[in-house]
């Protein structure tokens, strides 16, 4: 079976995408990701870039990670030097090679190009480090040129030679050609670095490894220049997946680090990103829920699962729900629905759909208590008694909350960094570390500094059960607090029932 390795460039080109800059202690977070994720080489930055550029991949390299560490220099000695006192294992060297950059960005005849690019794998290879030679903008140059120069560095033994799509203008099929074209004239191994200003970044290295590259670089969530790079997991997947090619990377943690990277570039995905989004395996329409709720892959790939990403299936509601699904979240949790009950109950949810509103899995289960009878006070886990929150600019933003957790009275306090957040984690800290809040959303209903706030929460506890409620009040901290008792009361009693 075929293997090809992953070259990820999360910490290098990933981190030139405009807005994200990451502090060291966020490099070495991701760096220990991506390890525990399998891949085979980490680019952790440009050493010569900035002091703080070299120190965090000085640092990464020495983490004795088993991943190999890479640093960026363009063909110019300083930059390799600062590869090489930053301890890599390989320094990935660049220099222009298309007419419209030679022209435009070095002084160097092409001639000069050459010569001087052999002459920086002779001096990486000679202190001992692995070199990747890329030719930037590739597909951009001619293919005479390119050859000669790949020939050039194979010749003085370079590791790799990489073939960058800079400006994203390849299309698969012509990205085949060339990587083919490539493949039959050099022995040393291919990898590419696809870019996606035209949306072709996973296709164009998907296609790559179909004409016979052996490495790809890819970002976590595709980040990096303008519109990004391939994308992590989907190439992964898409290699493994359908074609059952294999490479190093434990899939199981795919969900988890591309959440790690949003979180920390706070780069949010849309719901819609393939296999790591939130709506990658969710389903609403009823007929699809249905479906899935019989056998998974009448309305998924089948060949990807929630699982092997770490990922979750959801069954969502909406106007588009069947009755199936509702029935089945609300056994889920525990109700004991008969048809006509649910019939009802099915109604309400498509006349809330209707009006445009989102239908949260507590505004079903509050539907089916009111259907099916009221939630009362005594199976309700958290009934809050008192509230009160100082906040100001002189004062750490503090709450304190009075309430019955479970029968027994409970006073408990927490500060943060703004009233609602000093509230939240004084309800999460009612019941312990278990529960956490995974998101939160603030919308103003109405306008006017006396609107009414709607507040939507998910929690989600160690088992990885998960809510999503919400509160409305015209006191903002009264709404978070209402949404997070909602979801969290809901899901206590799912897990007792
Ligand atoms: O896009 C590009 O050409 C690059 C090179 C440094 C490989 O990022
Ligand atoms: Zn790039």
């Amino acid at each position: 079976m075929k293997e090809v390795k992953v070259f990820d460039t999360t910490l290098r080109d990933g981190e030139q995408m405009p807005g994200v800059s990451l502090p060291l202690n966020y490099k070495v977070r991701i760096a220990k990701q991506l390890d525990k994720l399998g891949v085979d080489v980490i680019e952790a930055g440009f050493p010569s870039a900035s002091k703080g550029e070299f120190e965090a991949v000085k640092e990464i390299s020495s983490l004795n990670l088993n991943a190999a560490v890479c640093g960026l220099a363009r063909i110019v000695k300083e930059d390799i030097d600062a590869a090489l006192d930053a301890d890599v294992d390989m320094v990935h060297i660049f220099v222009p090679t298309s007419k419209i950059q030679i022209e435009h960005t070095v002084k160097m005849s092409r001639e000069e190009i050459i010569d001087k690019s052999v002459e920086c794998v002779d001096y990486i290879k000679s202190h001992g480090a692995k070199c990747m030679f890329s030719a930037m903008d590739a597909t951009r140059t001619e293919i005479d040129y390119l050859m000669r120069i790949f020939k050039a560095v194979e010749e003085a033994k370079t590791d790799i030679v990489n073939v960058p799509d800079t400006v994203g203008v390849a299309t698969p099929f012509k990205f085949y050609d060339l990587i083919r074209q490539l493949r039959e004239h050099l022995t040393v191994p291919i990898d590419v670095h696809c870019h996606n200003d035209f949306g072709l970044a996973v296709a164009n290295t998907y296609a790559a490894v179909l004409a016979g590259a052996n490495e790809v670089q890819v970002t976590v969530n595709g980040i990096g220049e303008r519109a990004g790079n391939a994308d992590l997991a989907q190439v992964v997947m898409i290699l493994h997946s359908i074609e059952k090619i294999k490479t190093s990377i434990k899939t199981e943690y795919l969900f988890e680090t591309s959440k790690l990277v949003e979180r920390l570039t706070g780069i949010k995905m849309p719901p819609n990103t393939p296999i790591v989004g939130e709506n990658a395996f969710s389903h609403e329409s009823g007929i699809h829920a249905h479906g899935v709720l019989k056998e998974f892959s009448t309305f998924e790939p089948g060949v990807v699962t929630p699982e092997m990403v770490g990922h979750k299936r959801r069954i969502v509601i909406g106007k588009h729900a069947g009755r199936h699904q509702i029935k089945k979240i609300l056994e889920d949790a525990g109700y004991v629905v008969d048809e006509e009950k649910l019939n009802q109950i099915f109604e309400k949810v498509k006349e809330i759909g209707d009006r445009g509103k989102r239908v949260t899995d507590l505004d079903l289960f509050a539907i089916a208590e009111v259907i099916l009878g009221e939630l009362k006070r005594e199976e309700r886990a958290i009934n809050v008694e008192e509230v009160t929150v100082l906040t100001g600019n002189k004062i750490t933003p503090t709450a304190v909350l009075n309430a019955e957790v479970f029968g027994e009275k409970k006073v408990t306090s927490a500060i943060g960094v703004g009233p609602v957040d000093a509230s939240l984690k004084a309800v999460t800290g009612l019941v312990g570390e278990s529960i956490r809040i995974t998101e939160f959303r603030m919308d103003a209903i109405t306008g006017g500094s006396d609107a009414l706030a709607e507040v939507y929460v998910t929690v989600e506890d160690e088992e990885g059960h998960s809510f999503t409620a919400r509160g409305a009040a015209q006191d903002i901290v009264m709404a978070s607090i209402n949404a997070v008792i909602n979801a969290v009361n809901y899901l206590l009693r799912m897990k007792k029932k």
